[in-house]
């Protein structure tokens, strides 16, 4: 784990080995050039602890873009409950509450919310130690909001390849049906979509699509199924050398964060004839939403608002992406990295 910490481009990691559940706790700040830092917090069994911290780390430094992206005067940050084994019942909530503290213990340095594992009841437990949470007030489950960013965008990269933002008879596969996916499957169907449906819990897929009418499928499919847009809605990391040159989608529009194995697999996209939506700017409807309401002050209309604009923030990085024949993830992080270079507004 040193050397995770020593060659990160981020300002600080905070570790805490919890001995009752044999977990680890990070907490990883990226960057507070734009302001406090902000961002969910996960929890999850990984191989390793130091895998972890590696999600943390990367999860962290997406923060601080969808911030920027967005120009929101918060800082970028990511918590991270590293499990060794599934805990379930009063164990995983002393837990929780053991998190709270530590969260608490930063005084406002980060402040968190629902990420995946850690749902919007979940959230609830960690707040009963700490006041730094959000989505207990105002804004309440972030998931929809995230869908809704999600469905403009899908909207947008229709009209953009397709000619219209029609969704009718549009292939879209949706997958995961957490938190995120379940309220985007129900916008997907109200607007007509051809969906399919995937969860590592087949049941669970199966379940949601017989009530969307829907088709259900295996969970393995996602990548080699023939559809115009592929929804990555669950763990990161899913775009990658193996399974991009499966991939028979017109464009990947998905709410998961790090969806790219690494930098290059946008590349990979690119060549593909692929269209990619940065992750950090379709994703950003939950956090707009929940900071923007708890934090900065804003209503609940100017919220909806600010989401719906992702579609000209998308026109504008393709246009640019377009115009430098480079893939939207490199003009994106180019316009971030603008604000990030002015500082707060
Ligand atoms: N975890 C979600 C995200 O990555 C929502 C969230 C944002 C939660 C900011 C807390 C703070 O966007």
């Amino acid at each position: 784990m040193e050397h995770l910490i020593r060659g990160w481009d981020g300002e600080y990691v905070v570790v805490r080995y919890d001995r009752q559940a044999n977990a680890w706790m990070f907490i990883a700040i990226h960057s507070t050039v734009l302001g406090n830092a902000s961002g969910g917090s996960r929890m999850k069994v990984y191989d390793t602890p130091s895998d972890g911290l590696r999600d943390a780390q990367r999860l962290a430094a997406g923060m601080t873009y969808k911030w920027a992206g967005v120009d929101f005067p918060l800082g970028g940050g990511k918590g991270v409950i590293a499990l060794s084994g599934p805990v379930d019942g009063k164990e995983r909530d002393r837990l929780l509450e053991r998190y709270g503290q530590l969260v608490d213990s930063m005084r406002g340095a980060f402040s968190t919310g629902a990420d995946l594992g850690v749902g919007p009841e979940l959230v609830k437990i960690i707040g009963r130690e700490t006041t730094h949470v959000f989505g207990l007030r105002g804004a309440g489950d972030p998931g929809p909001y995230t869908a809704l960013g999600v469905f403009t965008g899908i909207e947008t990269v229709a009209a953009e390849l397709f000619g219209s933002s029609d969704l009718t008879d549009r292939t879209v596969i949706v997958q995961g049906t957490g938190d995120v996916g379940l309220p985007l499957c129900k916008k997907l169907a109200g607007a007509g979509a051809s969906l399919k449906i995937a969860d590592i819990n087949a049941e669970r897929a199966r379940g949601v699509a017989a009530e969307l009418g829907a088709e259900a499928i295996e969970a393995d499919a996602v990548y080699s199924e023939p559809c115009d847009i592929f929804a990555p809605c669950a763990v990161g990391g899913v775009l990658n050398a193996y399974t991009i040159p499966q991939l028979r989608c017109r464009a990947v529009v998905g709410s998961a964060n790090n969806q790219l194995g690494e930098t290059e697999d946008a590349t990979r996209l690119h060549q593909r004839g692929i269209l990619y939506t940065p992750d950090f700017i379709i994703n950003s409807g939950g956090a707009i939403a929940l900071c923007g309401m708890e934090a900065l002050g804003m209503s609940d209309d100017y919220v909806v608002r600010k989401i719906l604009s992702i579609r000209d923030m998308l026109k504008s990085i393709f246009d640019e992406a377009k115009q430098n024949d480079e893939s939207p993830l490199a003009a994106a992080e180019r316009r971030a990295r603008r604000v990030l270079e002015r500082g707060p507004a």
